[in-house]
């Protein structure tokens, strides 16, 4: 059997109680799996990169990571990816921040990475590449000779490409892609922005899956990225899930409580959610001293200055709602920094009548799908969930909101808590079935199989 490598930006091995983003937490259990090797960024910076590589394994994961020197964080990590290529591929051009030294230190350290890496690769490896960080890196390793499968995993959104073209040297970066045996994307959406980029802006042509450019080829397909369902639910009868269930059902009393669960992201809709939550309480009085909102919000990217200002944002608007609307026995949003482990947090789903999910854009979301697991199946909660997330391209038994919208989402809010049994009943039932079919191995799978037996031309 064919060994799989994995490279994504950031390695995050298992650790009881961090926030680390759909994709470590996805990537973790198809390792656990195929038991292969991860490969990536340390998150640790040293004075000089000297590109040597440490080895590690935690619960079955075994890792490959390298340290980056300060230059290479600021300019690639918090430069060209989180400045650059996330609001823009999460469609705000009006963020983004074009700058020459953050390109030049993308393509640096992503040259950087391919070093260690291609003497690492034996002829018989499958190489799986995560996300807009490695954009360039399938190019870079056939610079470096490598004729091994390499595919592509895009977990963010793919712009249209009226926005796509505000980057300079799009065409350069998308190029690239064509190196790739296979790209997947979350949903047939993002696919669409694909081929209509390939089309329009390259002169592609596009047959089936396939897409041809200039002598080269790639398979383009939809995978959808899901959960680990089955490891997930058996932590709700874990020792740590029943203390904070515990702690919370304590604490709650007779209030129904609404979740959400994020990093502290501007694309998440944060303020907006906190608007439209304002805007249910300013609609029933009968929802005061009755309901309230825990969010749950560990801060991410703190280095960048739109993160910081989402972080003051919030602590403002949920002081000033709290302010607004609180009693002395009665506080409506607990709005919490924090992360909490994979137990726990399906204890917290599980508590509250209403999961509010409202990114303003995500590529998937994988929080939709882990508060549907971790429901009583014989009393669900209802999920209250953005159109704008991937994840409601397969869940449309949820409540779909315009996040955008105070009005519509506290409609969707009020409906979730007034919801009969019987109708959450059913649409947690279809919910789940979709959750359960394609989990995270299914993807896996899939994606793996996709890299290995698709048609291949090279240049
Ligand atoms: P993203 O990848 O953009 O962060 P996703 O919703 O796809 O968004 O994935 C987020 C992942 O991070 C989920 O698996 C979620 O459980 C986890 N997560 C988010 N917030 C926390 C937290 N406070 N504590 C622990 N895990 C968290
Ligand atoms: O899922 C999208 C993503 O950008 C991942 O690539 C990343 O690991 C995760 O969010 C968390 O972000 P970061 O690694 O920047 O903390």
């Amino acid at each position: 059997m064919s060994r799989l490598i994995v490279v994504s930006n950031r390695v995050s091995m298992p650790t009881p109680d961090s926030a680390q983003g759909g994709l470590a937490v996805a990537l973790q259990a198809a390792l656990r799996e195929s038991g292969g090797l991860w490969f990536g960024w340390s998150g640790r910076e040293v004075e000089k990169f000297n590109g040597s590589v440490s080895f590690d394994e935690v619960d079955g994961v075994r890792s490959a990571v390298v340290d980056l020197e300060p230059q290479d964080v600021e300019e690639y990590y918090n430069g060209f990816a989180n400045r650059t290529l996330w609001p823009l591929f999460h469609y705000r051009v009006d963020i983004a921040k074009y700058d020459r030294t953050f390109n030049a230190g993308y393509q640096r350290v992503n040259r950087r990475f391919v070093e260690p890496l291609h003497v690492m690769i034996e002829p018989d490896d499958i190489i799986w590449i995560n996300d807009y960080h490695l954009i360039p890196m399938g190019m870079l390793l056939r610079e470096r000779a490598v004729k091994n499968r390499i595919g592509f995993f895009l977990h963010t959104p793919w712009p249209p490409t009226r926005l796509l073209v505000s980057l300079p040297h799009h065409e350069q970066l998308i190029r690239s892609m064509f190196h790739y045996d296979v790209i997947g994307f979350q949903t047939a959406e993002w696919l669409e922005s694909f081929h209509h980029y390939c089309e329009h802006e390259l002169g592609a042509s596009i047959k089936g899956d396939y897409i041809h450019l200039d002598g080269m080829m790639v398979r383009a397909v939809i995978c959808p990225i899901g959960i680990d369902y089955r490891d997930f639910v058996d932590g709700i009868g874990s020792p740590e899930a029943q203390s904070i269930a515990d702690r919370v059902r304590r604490s709650l009393r007779q209030l129904t409580m609404i979740i959400g669960v994020d990093r502290l992201d501007y694309s998440k809709g944060l303020e907006e959610r906190l608007k439209s939550f304002e805007h249910l309480l300013h609609q029933h009085d009968d929802l005061h001293r009755a309901v309230v909102l825990i969010q749950v919000a560990p801060p991410s990217r703190g280095e960048v200055e739109q993160y910081q200002k989402v972080r003051e944002k919030l602590n403002e608007l949920a002081g000033r709602i709290n302010g607004e609307f609180a009693e002395v026995d009665w506080t409506p949003i607990r709005y919490v920094n924090r992360g909490y482990a994979r137990a726990e947090l399906t204890a917290l789903y599980r508590a509250a009548r209403v999961g509010l999910v409202t990114p303003l854009r995500d590529g998937m979301n994988l929080v939709a799908k882990e508060y549907i697991a971790a429901q009583d199946p014989e009393d669900p909660g209802v999920l209250v969930l953005s159109r704008f997330a991937g994840a409601a391209a397969q869940m449309s038994e949820a409540l779909l909101v315009n996040p955008y919208s105070p009005e519509e989402v506290a409609d969707a809010l009020h409906m979730g808590l007034k919801m009969p049994l019987g109708e959450r009943k059913r649409r947690f039932n279809a919910l789940l079935q979709g959750i359960k079919k394609q989990d995270v191995h299914w993807w896996r799978a899939k994606f793996v199989d996709l890299i290995q037996n698709s048609e291949v031309v090279r240049p």
